[in-house]
This record gives structure tokens, C-alpha cells and sequence, in this order.
């Protein structure tokens, strides 16, 4: 999977991606992200990406050239089969999105800074879409952008050793994780539930699926809520 991100701080990203599986994904070629430097499409000698709002108020807002002309540098030297711009007002980020994303194989991520970007940015259509990694508010989309090239590649397959454990991810399939415990078996008067070290391997599926179910309805009615539940989830949520 190939990314491209736009970005003033190129530097956010070379540790992160260094580290890890990711870190594995980017040395073995499975992944591949190259960041793009905004500051390259400017043209005067301060190198200004950003500009004081029409109408007033506080904050600078991200001038709308360099963004167009280096995304249409991006279009035309990588190929990329979308361009997300990373906002706080964007669609909400979650694992299908991830799953969407992984499926196409290349995308362009475009980092705003400031108060935001130049609104034509999104009317002229130069971005497909506009994404948000939670209903809070980052300096900037560089930490964000790192969240979804970090949750797309772990779909890469390869990228993740045991493809297993991808599949029982939390969201994976619209639940919550199970618990997980390792040795000791007891810490500090707290024990590992029995039916984990009694070898059962039917009765310690049916168990975590239980405690999956449990946890979702508990702490996530909103993803309850979108789930289609087998009879045998039904009888497994019975007290
Ligand atoms: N930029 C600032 N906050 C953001 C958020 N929550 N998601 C994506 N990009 C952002």
C-alpha cells in the first residue's frame, strides 16, 4: 500500500514509520509513504502556505495555491486512487474505513495546519474527501494521518505476522476485543479466568465471544446497536 502526504513537517514522520511492524512494512516495501512538502509549492520567498481569514478572527488560514498546485503534483507523478484531506469536520475514521482505504491500495493524505484550509480546497473538488480521527482537535493532521496509515497497513496482508490476530482485533468484526491474560496465572489475588487454562478450545472460543458481546453492549451500545446477532450470540448474552 502506498501513501502520499502533504504536509509542512515532513520530519513528524520518519520515526514513527522507523519503528515496529510498521517500521517492517516500510523496510520489506509492503508499505510505502512518502511525504511532500507543501512549502515547495509556494512561490514567494518567505514560502508562506498560510494567510489571515476573510471576514477576521483569530488564527491563519491555509492558503488554497500550494495546496492545489501540489496536489496536482501529486496526481501527476504518483498514482493515488484517493486524496483525503485530514479534518476535524471530516467524515468519522473507523476499521471499515481503514478496511475501504486498504482496499485501494494508494492514497493521498493531506495535512491541514492552523484554523483550517482555504473552504475552496473542498468546493472545487481537488480532495475526495474530508476525515476525522475523533471529535477533537489536533494542531494539525500529521498525527492523524499517522493513525490511518498505521490502521490501514495492519490490513496490508503480510504486514501483521498472524493474519489471526487482525481478525480478532477490536471492530474487526464490529465488536470490542475479549479480555486477554498471560502468566501468572494469579497476580496479587487476582486470578485468569478458569475456563482460559482449561485446554477446552470450543468452551474458550464460546467464552471470549461471550466477553466480546459483553463488553460491546456495555461500553459501546452505539456499536450494538448496528450488529446482526446469531441465535447462538443471542443465547450467549442470556445471564
Ligand atoms: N486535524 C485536527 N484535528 C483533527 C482530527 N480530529 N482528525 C483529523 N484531522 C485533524
Amino acid at each position: 500500500m502506498r501513501f502520499v502526504v502533504v504536509t509542512i513537517f515532513p520530519e513528524f514522520f520518519p520515526s514513527p514509520l522507523a519503528v515496529g511492524l510498521l517500521g517492517k512494512a516500510v523496510e520489506s516495501g509492503l508499505v510505502q509513504v512518502e511525504t511532500v512538502q507543501l512549502r515547495d509549492f509556494t512561490h514567494d520567498r518567505h514560502q508562506t502556505v498560510d494567510d489571515t481569514s476573510f471576514g477576521g478572527g483569530p488564527g491563519m488560514v491555509m492558503r488554497v495555491e500550494p495546496l492545489v498546485d501540489a496536489l496536482e503534483h501529486v496526481r501527476a507523478s504518483h498514482k493515488v486512487a484517493r486524496t483525503v484531506l485530514l479534518s476535524p469536520r471530516g467524515r468519522r475514521f473507523d476499521q471499515a474505513c481503514a478496511r475501504e482505504y486498504a482496499g485501494h491500495g494508494s492514497i493521498c493524505l493531506v495535512c491541514g495546519r492552523y484554523e483550517g484550509v482555504d473552504e475552496r480546497l473542498i468546493e472545487g473538488g481537488f480532495v475526495d474527501e474530508e476525515l476525522s480521527i475523533g471529535d477533537y482537535v489536533l494542531n494539525g493532521g500529521e498525527v492523524a494521518a499517522l493513525a490511518v496509515i498505521e490502521c490501514c497497513s495492519r490490513l496490508v496482508p503480510g504486514v501483521v505476522g498472524k493474519e489471526e490476530s487482525v481478525v480478532q482485533d477490536s471492530f474487526f468484526d464490529g465488536l470490542l476485543d475479549h479480555p486477554h491474560y498471560t502468566r501468572p496465572r494469579e497476580f496479587r489475588g487476582l486470578a485468569v479466568p478458569e475456563v482460559l487454562l482449561s485446554g477446552n478450545h470450543a468452551e474458550i472460543d464460546r467464552w471470549r465471544r461471550r466477553q466480546s458481546l459483553l463488553a460491546t453492549a456495555a461500553r459501546r451500545p452505539d456499536l450494538m446497536a448496528r450488529l446482526t446477532l446469531s441465535e447462538d450470540d443471542l443465547r450467549l448474552l442470556q445471564p
